[in-house]
């Protein structure tokens, strides 16, 4: 696996694939890969000649009091596991490769609409900051496609609007969430609880599969589902951000007719804020 950490690398070994014909399959991540991000790579080995890998924890999708300093940073451990799943490469931008003039100073990609609601509402920039840094990557990696999870199911629709909004030449790829055992999505955020804390978490996925039913046997008041999902999760210590059913491509309330929803929810289980979603087709 070759391991890059320059733009002008990256870019002869891009070049390399289109002189010889071979597509390019992409992963972007921020590290400290677990079996999500690996399921990610196994699509992009199943669909691609090539297949790239990145890793940047990216400052500018961090808001001022989150985890930037905090989040895990693993690269050993992360190369090795990309080696063993038969990665040809590891891209590893600095920040001041990514942002030479600094963050202020940086044009910046933003998704209209989309990018306001949910998340983006509780996390003000945050989605600026990915569109941006998924831009700046895919204008280097040049990618014939590109893989993300569900797990984050509004930045894939983020991702998937900027794509088309921009006419960028890249094929998006939705991936499944991976789930332990528990049902609790995996991320690199759940290192931060402790195992107690992990065993409650699980409640989030049984908390959505219940809803989920409801939903499938014609039940259309999705606020009272909402609710009885944030009631019953705080009776299990956990603090709402939000929990909402929305139609899937817009994130909106859900009007009549639509066949296409999703169960979106953000939970602080103490200082962690874990999310997650559950589809729902009618
Ligand atoms: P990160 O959180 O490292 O996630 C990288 C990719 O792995 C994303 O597409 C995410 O949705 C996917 N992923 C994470 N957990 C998953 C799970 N349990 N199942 C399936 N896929 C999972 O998301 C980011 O990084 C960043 O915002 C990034 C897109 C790299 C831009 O900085």
């Amino acid at each position: 696996m070759k391991v890059i950490s320059d733009i002008a690398s990256l870019r002869e070994v891009v070049s390399d694939c289109k002189r010889t014909g071979r597509s390019v399959g992409f992963v972007p991540t921020m590290g400290n890969l677990h079996d999500g991000h690996l399921q990610l790579v196994k699509r992009a080995k199943s669909h691609n000649d090539v297949v790239i890998v990145s890793i940047f924890v990216n400052p500018m999708q961090f808001g001022e009091n989150e985890d930037l300093d905090a989040y895990p940073r693993t690269i050993e451990e992360d190369k090795a596991k990309l080696v063993n799943d038969g990665v040809d490469a590891v891209f590893l931008p600095s920040v001041s490769d990514m942002y030479p003039c600094g963050l202020k100073a940086q044009t910046y990609v933003e998704v209209p609409g989309i990018s306001d609601v949910l998340c983006g509402a509780s996390r003000p920039g945050h989605f600026r900051g990915v569109a941006t840094v998924v831009s700046k990557l895919f204008n280097m990696v040049q990618p014939d496609d590109a893989f993300f999870g569900e797990k984050d199911f509004q930045q894939l629709q983020v991702i998937r609007t900027m794509v088309r909004d921009l006419s960028m030449s890249v094929n998006v790829h939705g991936v499944a969430t991976q789930r332990e055992a528990s049902g609790l999505a995996m991320s690199s955020r759940n290192g931060y609880l402790s195992h107690e804390q992990k065993a409650t978490a699980s409640f989030i996925y049984q908390e959505m599969i219940r809803a989920k039913a409801l939903i499938e046997q014609g039940n259309t008041q999705f606020s009272d589902i909402a609710d009885s999902i944030v009631s019953n999760l705080e009776a299990k210590g956990f603090k709402n951000d939000y929990v909402s059913i929305v139609n899937a491509d817009t994130l909106q309330r859900p009007v009549a007719g639509d066949k296409h929803l999703v169960i979106v929810v953000a939970l602080f289980m103490g200082t962690t804020r874990l999310i997650d979603n559950l589809q729902v087709a009618l």
